[in-house]
Formats: structure tokens, sequence, C-alpha cells
């Protein structure tokens, strides 16, 4: 089950180090009402390999219909892999077959491999799963057993998000056995991470512990390799990340400057916080007992970045 980052990750369990995946070009980026130009993508993500993240979430190969703020993605990767030290992950989200092309093709363009990881992603609300990628759950996962067949030829690792493992915007509270149901069949295709998405901030410590309960059984208790990815609509976010370390969880998304308000929360006159600030994610870790490789100086560098990007406070 899971072979690749159960290797990858094998001394990281053991230990108190944490993993950080720094998802703001993507999760930030694709909610921003205007379209950011490529040069200050790239700009943002050059100051963000500075910061000793473990991976970045650097942009998705989706329907530019449907995401219009990432239809540059082929220019951004091509850009970051000119700063891109060794060791740093670059990563992008793929819904299907025809992403996955787009994505192999950025590394046969550069002859080396730039997209080191893709991630595809489905819920645990069919109505979320249907808004976001026109399918049903069941549709996704079979669009992503070519998907994951064509990352195995190519060495690339695949993340499998599951959205709404909490709360879903349009279905309220998701039931935790549905997320393991969808859990286990996206383990059952042979992605090498499962990530947790808690997609509207409606976690707590109480609702997060049911879930990682539940999940814990299908896992048989290892949780190698699981990352937690939280928006913190409602500031809980941080004491949700320290549960799940106690818990045994080593892998976490971020986003700089908090970026990613969530559509569904936001009100005109307020910007709703998007997903957990990467610096407060990382404060939150190491006063849990973590060991995060992140320096917040070059964090806070790369945040001032976002939130003249972004115009955000
Ligand atoms: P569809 O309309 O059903 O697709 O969308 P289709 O196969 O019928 O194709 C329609 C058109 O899209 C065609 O173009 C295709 O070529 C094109 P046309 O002939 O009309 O010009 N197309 C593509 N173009 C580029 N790249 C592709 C691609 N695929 C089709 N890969 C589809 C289905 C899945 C493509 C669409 O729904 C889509 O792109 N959805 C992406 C939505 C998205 O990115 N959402 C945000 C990410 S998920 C998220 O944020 C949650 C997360 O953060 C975790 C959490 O917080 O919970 C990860
Ligand atoms: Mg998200």
């Amino acid at each position: 089950m899971l072979p690749l980052i159960m290797a990858q990750r094998e001394s990281v369990v053991e230990s108190a180090r944490v993993r950080i995946a720094e998802v703001g070009p993507r999760d930030g980026l694709q909610n921003e009402p205007q379209i950011i130009p490529t040069a200050d993508k790239v700009r943002l993500i050059a100051h963000l390999a500075r910061t000793g993240v473990d991976e970045i979430e650097v942009s998705s190969f989706v329907s530019p219909r449907w995401v219009p703020q990432l239809s540059d993605a082929a220019e951004v990767f091509a850009a970051a892999a000119e700063f891109k030290p060794a060791g740093l992950v670059y990563s992008a989200l793929v819904p299907n077959e025809q992403g996955m092309r787009a994505a192999l093709d950025v590394n046969a363009a550069r002859g080396a491999r730039i997209v080191d990881k893709v991630a595809v992603f489905t819920a645990a609300s069919e109505t979320f799963s249907q808004k976001n990628t026109n399918a049903t759950i069941a549709e996704s996962v079979a669009r992503f057993g070519a998907v994951v067949r064509a990352a195995r030829g190519a060495a690339l690792a695949v993340r499998g998000y599951v959205s709404c493992v909490v709360a879903c915007p349009f279905e309220g509270p998701i039931a935790p056995p549905a997320v393991a149901d969808v859990v286990r069949r996206l383990i059952d295709l042979g992605v090498d991470e499962i990530d947790l998405g808690e997609t509207i901030g409606a976690g707590t410590r109480a609702n997060v512990a049911r879930l990682l309960d539940e999940i814990a059984a299908v896992l048989r208790d290892d949780w190698r390799a699981v990352t937690l990815h939280l928006h913190d609509t409602h500031g809980r976010a941080a004491e949700c990340a320290q549960l799940a370390f106690e818990r045994g969880i080593r892998s976490f998304d971020g986003a700089v400057a908090g970026l990613g308000g969530c559509p569904y929360a936001s009100t005109p006159q307020r910007r709703a916080p998007g997903n957990i600030a990467t610096d407060v994610l990382v404060t939150a870790l190491r006063q849990a007992g973590g060991e995060v490789r992140v320096e917040l100086e070059r964090l806070a560098e790369a945040a001032a970045v976002a939130r003249a990007l972004c115009a955000i406070q």
C-alpha cells in the first residue's frame, strides 16, 4: 500500500519532522478574481522556493474554461525550473489524462523532471464533485486510473485529494464513513499520498478527531502517507493541525499569506480567510512539538509579495 511515499517518509514519521507543502500558488491564485500575470506568479514561487518548504503546488493542468486563473501552468513550470533547488518537490493538480499529458509535456520539453508529483482530486460529497469536476465521485476516480498509470510510467508521485472531509458547502456535514470510503478507493487505485481536504474551514478538534478515528481503520493507524489540507475560514485550522500532529500526521498544506479565501464564505464586505497561512501552520506545529524546516523570515518576504499581488492586508 502506498509504497513510494512510505519509503520517502520512513524517517519522517519516526521523528517529529513535519513536511510542509505550500499550496498558495495553486489553491490561492485559482481563487483570485483577477488573473495574476505569469511573471508575478513566478516571482512568488521564487520567493517560496527559498523558504525551506518541502513542496510547492505550482499550478494546475485543468480546463482553462473552468479555472482561467491557472491557464499558464506550463509557462509557470518552465520558468520555475530555472531556480528549483535540489530536493524541493514541484507538484500540479491534474484531473484527467489530458492534464497528465500536459504535465508530462513540461518535463519532456525541459528534458528533466520539473513536475515531480501530480495531484488527482475528488470529494466525499457528490454535489461538490459534480460542481468541481463535472463528474460523480465514481466517475472522477475512474478517470484517475489512466493518470496513475502514466505517473508510474514516468516515475512521478501521485497525491490523491479528498475534498469536503468535514463538511461540504452544498450538502453540509459529511459523515466520516463517506470520507473513509473515498480514501479506500484512492488507496486501491494506487495513489502514494492521501490529502484530506477540509475545504470550507468547518473543522474543530472534535470533528477532525472523529474523522481520523474513522480513517485510522482504513490505514491501520499508519499515517505516513497522509497529508492534511486545512482551510481557515473560522480561525480553527491551527488547533486542528495540532490535533492531527498529536495523532501522528506529519504532512500539512499551507498557503502563503493565507491565500485562497473560500468563495462560499466571502461577502462583498469581507474576504474570508483562505487556506491556513503557512506561517501560522508552522508556528502551531512547532508549538505542538513538530520539527519544521521552514524559515519564517523568508516566508514573511514571500507573504509580502503575495499580499501585494492579491491586494490583501
Ligand atoms: P468537462 O467540461 O466535463 O471536460 O470538465 P470535458 O472533458 O468535457 O472537456 C471540455 C473542455 O475542457 C474541452 O475543451 C477539453 O479539451 C478541455 P473544448 O474542446 O471545449 O475547447 N479540457 C482540458 N483542458 C486543459 N486541461 C485539461 C482539460 N480537460 C478537459 N486537463 C474537468 C471536466 C475535470 C476538465 C473540469 O471540470 C476541470 O478542469 N475542473 C477543475 C476544477 C478545479 O481545478 N477546481 C479547483 C481545484 S480542487 C480544490 O481546490 C480543492 C482542494 O484544494 C482540496 C480542498 O480544499 O478540499 C484540492
Ligand atoms: Mg483547498
